[in-house]
């Protein structure tokens, strides 16, 4: 029982501070390869896990999905990013039944993780129709600790395409609900062949994410899909110039050799 109410305290504190604080998340999965330098774990169920199970607005049974959820949220109280990429607000035919599958999953999630533990829907943001901002709002409803992780990754090499790309879902989200954190999903490999992105263009988006008042933060995603992320690279990405940059902005980020941090958020934990 003691066990269980430290948890329960823990977890409410975690996402009041998670909330305050500019924190950067460590979602890659590269081989032997994490960022570390105070950035803060986070969960994830990949879409290669959700859509079969959500497709055409099914739903799992309680069991099978608390089970799903148990085995993928490793960091108990960091946020829980639900990546059901076939639950899109994108249609008003289906809308009603994917805000039902969408607040039951996420009840369940609640009902097996710590309380206060955040949840959000990745890139879902991107993927409403505005005519449909009002379901969005009633999913939040059902489910208060929220949090909203839009993808932000990079299809050019153009920073101002880039960066207007990120403007843009900013400001749809802050039309649903300008008040939850919003954390983007950036990823240090081109969208479209998965080649590392050059090295100044990863500093100038680390640079506008920090710079942008909308935002509490962001997510580096890349590697573990080997469908997606192409082993050719999964295993030389430590070497590649994202990892070093990304490090020494953490450094400077949060002083975490000393100096003056310029945000707070650096990972709790070790
Ligand atoms: C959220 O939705 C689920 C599924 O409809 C429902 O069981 C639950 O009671 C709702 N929770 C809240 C707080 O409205
Ligand atoms: C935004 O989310 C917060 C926290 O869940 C909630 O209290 C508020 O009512 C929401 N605002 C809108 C416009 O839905
Ligand atoms: C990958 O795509 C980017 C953006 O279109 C391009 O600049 C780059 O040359 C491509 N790299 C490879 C290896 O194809
Ligand atoms: C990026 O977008 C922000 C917010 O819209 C804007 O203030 C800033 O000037 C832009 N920066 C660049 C380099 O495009
Ligand atoms: C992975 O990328 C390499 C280098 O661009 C390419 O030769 C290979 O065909 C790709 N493999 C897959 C499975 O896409
Ligand atoms: C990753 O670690 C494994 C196990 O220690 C090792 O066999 C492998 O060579 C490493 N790969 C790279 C790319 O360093
Ligand atoms: C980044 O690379 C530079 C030059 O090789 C090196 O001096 C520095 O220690 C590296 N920083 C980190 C955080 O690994």
């Amino acid at each position: 029982m003691r066990n269980i109410s430290r948890l329960i305290a823990v977890g409410a504190a975690m996402s009041s501070t998670l909330a305050s604080s500019f924190r950067v998340f460590d979602n890659t999965a590269y081989t032997n390869t994490s960022v570390g330098y105070g950035s803060t774990n986070i969960n994830w169920i990949h879409a290669y896990v959700c859509n079969p199970l959500t497709e055409g607005g099914t739903i799992p049974s309680a069991d099978v999905w608390k089970a799903i959820v148990l085995e993928w949220n490793v960091y108990p109280s960091y946020p829980l990013v639900l990546a059901c990429e076939v639950l899109y607000f994108t249609s008003s035919s289906t809308a009603g039944l994917y805000l039902k599958v969408m607040s039951t999953l996420q009840t369940w999630a609640a009902d097996v993780f710590p309380e206060g533990q955040i949840i959000g829907w990745y890139s879902l943001s991107r993927n409403t129709i505005s005519s449909l901002y009002g379901h969005y709002q009633e999913l939040i409803g059902n489910y208060s600790n929220h949090a909203f992780f839009p993808s932000a990754y990079t299809f050019s090499d153009s920073i101002s395409t880039w960066n207007k790309s990120l403007t843009s879902v900013i400001n749809v989200i802050n039309t649903i609900n300008d008040t939850l954190p919003i954390w983007p999903y950036i990823w240090p490999q081109y969208h479209g062949n998965y080649s590392f992105i050059p090295g100044d263009l990863w500093q100038q988006e680390l640079e506008l994410l920090e710079a942008n008042r909308n935002l509490e933060g962001f997510v580096i995603w890349g590697g573990k899909n080997h469908a997606v992320c192409n082993d050719t690279y999964q295993a030389t990405a430590a070497l590649e110039p994202w990892l070093n940059i990304t490090r020494e902005y953490l450094d400077t980020l949060y002083g975490v050799y000393g100096g003056a941090a310029r945000k707070v958020g650096a990972q709790l934990f070790n």
